[in-house]
């Protein structure tokens, strides 16, 4: 058992550089257009599977030509496609990403169409896969009540939910329960707990609100000071490494991708931390989302030289 499901999202990116980002009511003149294959479930697959995952996509798209930017995606990079659903009636998911190319920060809105209608009888297909893994990974792109019964599911059989808070939605405290581990930035774990995550101890704070509520393993990214890891009465802030940002968009996918596959070979969570943050300083300093996923010789070439900051 070293399997990992990601249950999520896939949409087509569209992605536009320009010297700073519109304000409402501003037309700006960009640099650059780039469309590719993007969501968060599935980055995070991407990610786990360069990384050298024995990983599962879950996903659903529509009858429709984005569909491809999937499917030929997959094929490229050997994935099944034994789990990608479609809706006949509803669009595969878009993002518009907007990266302000002076500061790297992003706007993004997202539409997940066809992903936001996955069926109970589809969870009730994937049964068999989630019962032979031992993650899944989940995010909060989907429609909830599917990743409700996929949560369910995994708990029937002992493979543990990972639940990667993004992008924030309200969740409720069954769910919670469900999860082995979650992992947010620290505006999530604000939104989720309501205690503001500055420092060590307000991390510790909102660990222990997600403990009560039956979550074993927190992980909450700082973006560049790290991230908090609170494990079996162990909590420590392991430091992000430092390299030149070019664009930010998925670097919090390549962490998660790259946490759950350090975690299916066995390493503990501070290890897997640790593996995820090359992941996420690899993938920074390319542009784009999936397409800026390293590959397992990549992070081991960074791991090996990496300077570390505090
Ligand atoms: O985390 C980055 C992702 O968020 C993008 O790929 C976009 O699709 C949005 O869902
Ligand atoms: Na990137």
């Amino acid at each position: 058992m070293d399997k990992v499901a990601v249950f999520g999202s896939f949409v087509v990116d569209l992605m536009a550089r320009s010297p700073h980002l519109p304000v409402p009511g501003e037309t700006v003149k960009g640099s650059m257009f780039k469309m590719g294959p993007g969501g968060k479930g599935f980055n995070q697959c991407v990610a786990a599977k360069k990384a050298g995952a024995d990983v599962t996509m879950i996903t659903k798209v529509g009858n429709d030509s984005f569909a491809n930017v999937l499917l030929d995606t997959m094929k490229e990079l050997d994935m099944s496609q034994d789990y990608i659903f479609v809706n006949n009636s509803t669009e595969t998911g878009i993002a518009l990403i907007t990266v302000d190319e002076s500061t790297s920060q992003n706007e993004i809105i997202i539409v997940p169409g066809a992903c936001n209608t996955i069926t109970a009888e589809e969870v009730a297909s994937v049964e068999s896969i989630i019962s032979r893994s031992e993650y899944v990974l989940l995010q909060l792109e989907v429609n909830q009540d599917a990743n409700e019964m996929v949560a369910e599911l995994a708990n029937k059989y002992n493979c543990k939910v990972v639940l990667n808070t993004a992008p924030y939605v309200p969740v409720t405290d069954d769910f919670l329960s469900k999860c082995y581990m979650v992992t947010p930035n620290e505006v999530e774990a604000e939104a989720v707990t309501g205690i503001k995550v500055t420092n060590f101890d307000s991390a510790k704070r909102a660990a222990k609100f997600f403990r009560n509520k039956g979550v074993i393993d927190i992980v909450i990214t700082l973006g560049d000071r790290g991230v908090f890891v609170s494990t079996h009465g162990r909590e420590e802030i392991i430091p992000a490494y430092k390299v030149n940002v070019v664009d930010t968009t998925g670097a919090g996918d390549a962490f998660n991708g790259g946490l759950i596959t350090s975690l299916a070979e066995g390493k503990n969570l501070l290890e897997a931390a640790r593996f995820a943050n090359a992941l996420a300083a690899l993938s920074v300093q390319k542009m784009g989302t999936t397409p800026s996923m390293p590959s397992r010789k990549e992070i081991e070439t960074f791991l090996s030289t990496a300077e570390q900051v505090n």
